[in-house]
């Protein structure tokens, strides 16, 4: 791609190329340019921190608060039937009793008698079986580039006797994993480890004590007295807090099956392995909303919300092949089908949204510890009965990171020097638009205020009269500011302005007049919605 750059007044061609190396770089890089540029730091930071805690900085926040708009725009302001709603992160704690979270919501853990370290016993497996899976895509990409366009994948990952080896070492190992975990056989996951040889990376050493699960809720108690019955919990997922107003929310808003009740919102975790910066953090945001529907036509809706959650996720315009599906093959004991939307992170295709049909397992589950009716008087069938419910469940912070992993670039121009910018859509960006004088006197500052007070109240602005120009706009570039207006001493006698361009890096000259109306259609949230439709 080139354009060209001609301010105050030379021009130069430019090339954009990538110049960093691998994944694992540019991660680093991504890490530290969200300190940097105040979108991410670490909690309790001068206190050394604390592990998988973050804190959203000056622009973070806005990037974040961006995110969650441009997902309640199309998920409740985009739909007559879906509405949303705030629940306390507090719940009676017999909420997680009936959900299954006290008995159930956690994770088998294992320690290193040497290091002395924790790990989770499945993510031990599952990362040997990924090195496995590294090995075979090598012998595959050897192959690739040995027979060129001659090459057939397929038939090679089905003849070749070292991928055949490989494959079936992953099977085997993976199908002993599923088969243990669901007889519960916490000896079985033990052994898979001792038989894989698995070393603790910090010791160096197989001396594993036994497995053991570990509940994954953060408890703490109410009120003065520290009893067993004051014990209540952070709240895991928000999906609860729609289950238990499921019967307020349909009665006082005449809402009619099938319906949706979403709702954005911290949740806690005690996650043993939090690593990958935001990925896995002890305390999240997430952006979730039950569909009850009909029972029969839950399959109907989730392949709908299946369908409807990828094309939103891709209208953000980082490129359909950095998404794909991945259908749970295992399900949970209350779902009848389940998915998860992957995202190509710099670490390799993770989850980024689940989509759940979950039956009546939650309200059927609430109806019993509640003794409540939780039904639905359907009209058109004369009868009641409990929803079936289709979940869309996403991390805020996950998709954070999925768009600033994308959005960050490093560009070599043709000049020799590089710059860092963050390509995202323009409705997205923490700062709009940036008013720049080009000196800061002859009256350009008063100017540029001026254009501040025109544009502030529908934008975020941001005002910036030091260093040069260029270094300027490379400040803007790196928080992705996609507009940058220059007031220069034209400007005071026609009353017209540059206006920069993030991604081309070109300017036009317009007038002041025009700039409201440039500036809105350019960043509001209307065409990504409309892609949706
Ligand atoms: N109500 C369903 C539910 O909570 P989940 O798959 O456990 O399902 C849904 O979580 C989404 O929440 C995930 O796809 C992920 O984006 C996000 N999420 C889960 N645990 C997280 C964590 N520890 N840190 C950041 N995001 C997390």
């Amino acid at each position: 791609m080139s354009a060209q750059y001609y301010f105050p007044k030379f021009t130069i061609t430019l090339t954009f190329a990538p110049t960093m190396a691998n994944q694992e770089d540019i991660f680093k890089n991504i890490i530290s340019h969200s300190k940097e540029y105040g979108f991410i730091f670490q909690s309790s930071e001068i206190y050394d921190g604390l592990s998988a805690v973050y804190d959203y900085g000056q622009m973070g926040a806005e990037l974040k608060k961006n995110l969650r708009d441009y997902w309640w725009k199309a998920m409740v302001q985009m739909h007559e039937n879906i509405v949303g709603i705030d629940a306390a992160i507090f719940m009676h704690p017999t909420t997680w009793k009936a959900s299954g979270h006290v008995d159930a919501f956690n994770d088998p853990l294992i320690d290193n008698k040497d290091s002395k370290k924790r790990y989770r016993a499945d993510v031990l497996i599952e990362e040997h079986v990924a090195k496995i899976d590294g090995k075979i895509q090598k012998e595959v990409d050897k192959a690739k580039e040995r027979f060129g366009e001659a090459f057939n994948e397929e038939t090679f990952r089905s003849t070749n006797a070292r991928v055949l080896e490989n494959q079936a070492k992953a099977d085997s190992i993976l199908s002993k994993f599923k088969d243990s975990l669901e007889k519960n056989d916490l000896e079985a996951v033990r052994q898979i480890i001792i038989d894989c040889e698995i070393v603790c990376p910090i010791s160096g050493s197989k001396n594993w004590t036994e497995v053991r699960q570990f509940n994954l809720m953060f408890s703490t108690s109410m009120g003065a007295v520290s009893e067993d019955s004051n014990t209540i919990y952070l709240r895991p997922e928000t999906a609860q807090g729609i289950f238990v107003n499921f019967l307020n929310v349909q009665k006082s808003g005449r809402m009619k099956i099938p319906f949706g009740i979403a709702q954005t919102g911290k949740a806690f975790r005690n996650e043993i392995v939090a690593r990958q910066f935001i990925f896995r953090m002890r305390e999240f945001e997430q952006m979730e909303m039950q569909f009850f529907v009909r029972p029969g036509t839950e399959m109907e809706w989730y392949n709908h919300w299946k369908e409807t959650r990828m094309k939103w996720h891709q209208s953000l315009g980082f490129g359909e092949a950095n998404y794909r599906f991945h259908d749970h093959l295992k399900l949970a004991h209350y779902a009848n089908a389940a998915c998860d939307i992957e995202f190509n992170f710099p670490f390799g295709f993770k989850e980024l949204e689940g989509i759940h049909s979950r039956t009546d397992f939650d309200l059927k589950a609430h109806e019993q510890h509640s003794g409540k009716k939780l039904q639905y008087f359907d009209p058109e069938l004369n009868q009641n009965y409990v929803p079936y419910v289709v979940e869309t469940s996403v991390g805020l912070d996950r998709l954070f990171l999925a768009v600033m992993s994308k959005a960050f670039v490093e560009e070599k121009l043709e000049d020799g020097t590089t710059r860092t910018a963050l390509n995202l859509p323009a409705f997205l960006a923490p700062i709009k638009v940036a008013v720049l004088p080009l000196v800061k006197k002859d009256g350009l500052p008063e100017k540029a205020r001026e254009i501040m007070d025109l544009l502030k109240f529908d934008h975020a602005t941001a005002y910036d009269e030091k260093d040069t120009i260029g270094k300027r706009y490379r400040r803007q570039d790196a928080i992705g500011t996609p507009f940058c207006i220059t007031v220069d001493h034209q400007s005071l006698e026609d009353n017209t302005v540059t206006i920069r361009f993030r991604d081309t890096m070109t300017q036009d000259r317009v007038s002041i007049d025009a700039l409201a109306k440039i500036v809105d259609e350019k960043v509001s949230f209307k065409k990504a919605l409309m892609s949706l439709k």
